[in-house]
Order: structure tokens, then sequence, then C-alpha cells
């Protein structure tokens, strides 16, 4: 059973500038949760009850919002808002959550091997707070599964097009059963005429200890940073590597598109707006001129 996750959520967030130059990415809300949570609830459905945040200098929003808020608390109880006292009390209540930083952002290796003394021994998960996936079982609970049967690394895999090689590690399979593959290599971002396949991997992860003395050793690899990549590269060569194919939607909500789409996804499953978002949705699309209409700003 695999008890202990680790949540890198230390990176600068580049891509959603200026929004992330003061609040973390992993704290941008997709309709009315912050991304991260999304994250930690997939870890607590799958049976994980120790989580460790890695975060950096200006995260200090992710650990208020796992934490306990008396003074909100008081208040929503003399408003009498029960509903919403539950939700927030609810939010520190869900795992143990625990943080350390990674003082320089040196990359996803470099981030992973920060958890050394809180995994020991163990198998982990590692889930980025990046990427969301909608599917029950949910995606850690089917490497959990795959884990179960392999006992050795499991990586999550998606296929992408060939354009899109290049904006993530690509894995090698030796071979292929239903949606499971042996890996025999990988490599981080490479050019489309020299990828191995089209099949990515997406931040979830089921990692074993063995992976820190790797961690530890390999030098910068693409783009300068300590590459989680390289690292499983090497365990992969010793044919202790596994990907997997999930079932399930993913969206990268470290990308501006990506978080657009996981919003609208979220807002048509809504319990309050899904009503009042899709007939909006509907009445933009039906008429004639919407598109130029809203970008124009005028009424419709
Ligand atoms: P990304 O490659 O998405 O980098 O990191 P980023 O800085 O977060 O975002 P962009 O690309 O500049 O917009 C993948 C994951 O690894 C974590 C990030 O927080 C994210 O969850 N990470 C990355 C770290 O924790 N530390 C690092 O040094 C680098």
């Amino acid at each position: 059973m695999i008890k202990k996750a680790v949540i890198p959520a230390a990176g600068w967030g580049t891509r959603f500038l200026p929004a992330t130059k003061a609040i973390p990415k992993e704290m941008l809300p997709l309709v009315d949760k912050p991304a991260i949570q999304y994250i930690v609830e997939e870890a607590v459905t799958a049976g994980i009850e120790d989580i460790l945040i890695i975060t950096s200098r200006n995260k200090k929003a992710i650990e208020d919002h796992f934490d306990r808020f008396p003074d909100l608390e008081n208040f929503l109880k003399s408003k009498k808002k029960e509903n919403l006292l539950g939700l927030i009390k609810m939010i520190a209540q869900m795992a143990e959550i625990h943080y350390i930083r990674q003082k320089e952002q040196l990359g996803l290796g470099h981030a992973v091997l920060c958890a050394r003394k809180f995994v020991g021994q163990d198998p982990f998960a590692v889930l980025l707070g990046d990427d969301i996936v909608i599917n029950e079982p949910n995606c850690l609970q089917q490497l959990m599964a795959v884990f179960k049967e392999t006992q050795g690394v499991v990586i999550a895999v998606q296929e992408v097009t060939r354009e899109e090689v290049n904006r993530y590690g690509i894995i090698d399979p030796a071979s292929e059963n239903d949606r499971l593959f042996l890996v025999k290599d990988m490599v981080e971002k490479p050019l489309p005429e020299r990828a191995p396949s089209n099949l990515a991997i997406i931040g979830r992860y089921i990692l074993l200890p063995e992976i820190f003395p790797v961690l530890a050793k390999i030098p910068p690899g693409a783009g300068g940073e300590i590459q989680l990549t390289d690292a499983l590269k090497v365990l992969a060569r010793q044919g202790k590597v596994y990907a997997y194919k999930f079932q399930g939607r993913r969206y990268d909500v470290g990308d501006k598109l990506g978080f657009l789409q996981a919003t609208v996804e979220f807002a048509l499953t809504h319990p309050e707006l899904a009503a009042p978002f899709k007939a909006y949705l509907t009445t933009l699309l039906s008429s004639k001129t919407g598109f130029q209409e809203v970008a124009t700003g005028r009424e419709i």
C-alpha cells in the first residue's frame, strides 16, 4: 500500500505570468477551488495519508490554504453559514500535509530529491499540480492498480501529436500489453524527428526510493534543469520502469488554454453553475454574431 505522496510546487510558473508573480500557479482557482486542492483530493481518494508539498519562497498561500483559519471559522459560524464552515474545516483535515522548501529552483528532479528524508524506504506517489485528470477511478488509483501487479516504477503517459512531443518527456516502449508498456528508454523534450514514440509522460508517477541516489548524481539536462526524466531513464535501462496509458481527460492547467478548458469543464459540472453557465454558452454559440459581440464587449 502506498501511503505517501509528494507534490512538487516550487516552479516559477512563467507560462502564467503576470498572474503568478505574487500568487502561486497552484492556487489559481478552477471555478472555486485552487488547482492544488484537486490534486490533494485525488491523492486522498487513492488512499494517501501523508503528503509532502515542495514549495519555494513565494508559495505561502498554499500552506495557508491547507491550514485551519479560526477567525474565518468563527465568522462563518456567527453567520450560520454551516455549509461553508464545513467546507473550510474539511480542507484542513483531508490529510497530514507537510512542507519543505526547495531553496533553488533547479528542476523537477531536484524538487523530488528534496523529498528523500520524508519518503524513507517506501514506494511513493508524485503528483504535479499542473496536470488535472478527470476520471473515476482517478489517475493515481489507476497507477496504484498497476503497481500492485508490477511492483516497479509506474508513470502515466498519454498520446500526443508529433508537434507536441517537444513539450514532454517521451518514452521508448519495449513492449505493450493493453495499456501497459515496459519502458526501455525515454527522452525529455525531443525534437519531433528524434522522438521515439508519441507517448508523453504526464504528472503522475509511482516511484521507488532507489530513484534518489540516481537523482543525486545526474547532471542538469534539458533547459539546464535536473530532470526527473533523466533519472527515470537510468532505471528504465535496467528494465524497472512501466508506463500506463491512463484513462481520463487530462488538462495542463499550467498552460493558459488548458486552464481555460478545465475551467469550462468544471463549470459545466458544478452544482450551482452548471445550468446557468450552459445556458450562457448555448446563447453565445447559437447567436450568429455572438463571438464577435463578446470580443467587442457588446451585450448579446
Ligand atoms: P514546469 O515545467 O511546469 O515549470 O514544472 P514551472 O516553473 O512550474 O512552470 P512554467 O513552465 O515556468 O510555466 C513542472 C512541475 O515541477 C515543479 C513545478 O512546480 C511543477 O509542478 N517544479 C519545477 C519544482 O517544484 N521545482 C523546480 O525547480 C521546477
